[in-house]
């Protein structure tokens, strides 16, 4: 007989209770913050740090999973599950799936073989915690325990379960995200032009990202009539915020110190990486993220009214996402 596993059953704080939505009249920080907390409950609930099978291996998936971040991604699923109307339940999964893969990409991308960081989210990074190995296999562990959230035995449609896993693998793999840091490894220390770093950064970083949006719409139940509708403007939003999302990672790199962003600073000169603040310059980078900010919240205009009537939340988190500060 099968054992039903901690990913088998939802926290049930926020299993029952009402996500907020912009509705409430909310402020977006108080929003933000309770999106955050709830983040927190279902990272905490899926990674536990104690678990008595080989335990070393969840210490360090619950250490790079559940200790800080910002939980932009989570934040965008169910600001556009909002936007379609979607099921708490169903938006804790894909929220919760998309940050177990954003956890262990920077596990992997602070290795030494990467870009050798020794600091994130205002701690030692997960291998200088806990050594190579473990690292390394705590990112492959939180890439499986993705999948296993999204596809639960009871409680979500299978279609959906499907289409899920297809949206973040397809952003997760080569046409995304390592695909991407594949192009950044073999970029540093080159001199890139706009297209090639537009292409580098749009998978390495805005491949979740966009995904984080899409999930969150798949999630709901848009009238098929206005489906395509949606689902072109929410595409158009998520290129837009996930290309900015980066650009403005070049940045802060470069104007925020190391105790703000709570990871080293001035890491990208130092490593000689091809970043729009390197191939651009500081002032055209700024304008750039600010014209992407722009372009998603036109995007958003262009949805359905009902949709659109809807989007607050979206519309605010482009401005977060640009206007951040780490
Ligand atoms: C950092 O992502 C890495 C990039 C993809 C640029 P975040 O800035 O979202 O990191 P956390 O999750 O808040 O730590
Ligand atoms: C990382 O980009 C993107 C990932 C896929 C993790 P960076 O290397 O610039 O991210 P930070 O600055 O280390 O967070
Ligand atoms: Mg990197
Ligand atoms: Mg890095
Ligand atoms: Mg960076």
């Amino acid at each position: 007989m099968r054992t039903t596993t901690v990913s088998e059953t939802l926290p049930l704080d926020t299993a029952q209770a009402r996500a907020a939505t912009a509705a409430d009249g909310m402020p977006f920080a108080h929003w933000m913050q309770q999106q955050q907390q709830r983040a927190q409950t279902l990272i905490a609930h899926f990674v536990p740090q104690a678990h008595p099978l080989v335990p070393q291996l969840h210490e360090a998936m619950h250490y790079a999973a559940a200790m800080g971040g910002k939980r932009v991604r989570p934040l965008l699923v169910w600001a556009a599950g909002e936007c379609v109307g979607a099921p708490d339940s169903a938006l804790d999964r894909a929220a919760c799936a998309v940050e177990l893969v954003h956890a262990y990409s920077l596990v992997h991308d602070d290795l030494p073989c990467m870009d050798d960081d020794v600091l994130r989210r205002g701690q030692p990074t997960t291998h200088v915690q806990f050594g190579e190995a473990l690292a390394l296999l705590a990112g492959d562990a939180l890439q499986a325990l993705a999948y296993e959230v999204l596809t639960p035995e009871v409680g979500m449609e299978p279609a959906l379960q499907a289409r899920l896993c297809g949206l973040l693998a397809r952003a997760s793999g080569a046409d995304g995200m390592a695909g991407g840091q594949t192009l950044d490894i073999l970029a540093t220390g080159e001199a890139l032009g706009g297209d090639a770093l537009m292409q580098m950064h749009s998978r390495k970083t805005g491949a979740l990202l966009k995904a984080s949006v899409l999930m969150g719409a798949a999630c709901g139940g848009v009238d098929p009539a206005h489906q395509a509708e949606t689902f072109a403007a929410l595409e158009t939003y998520g290129d837009a915020i996930g290309l900015a999302f980066q650009v403005v990672d070049d940045i802060l790199d470069v104007t925020a110190d190391s105790a703000t962003l709570g990871k080293t600073a001035g890491k990208d000169a130092q490593q000689n990486k091809a970043t729009y603040v390197s191939i651009l310059g500081l002032p055209a980078a700024r304008a750039l993220a600010l014209a992407l900010r722009d372009k998603a919240q036109s995007a958003l205009r262009s949805l359905p009214s009902a949709q659109c009537h809807s989007s607050q939340r979206l519309r605010e988190l482009a401005d977060l996402i640009v206007l951040r500060e780490h």
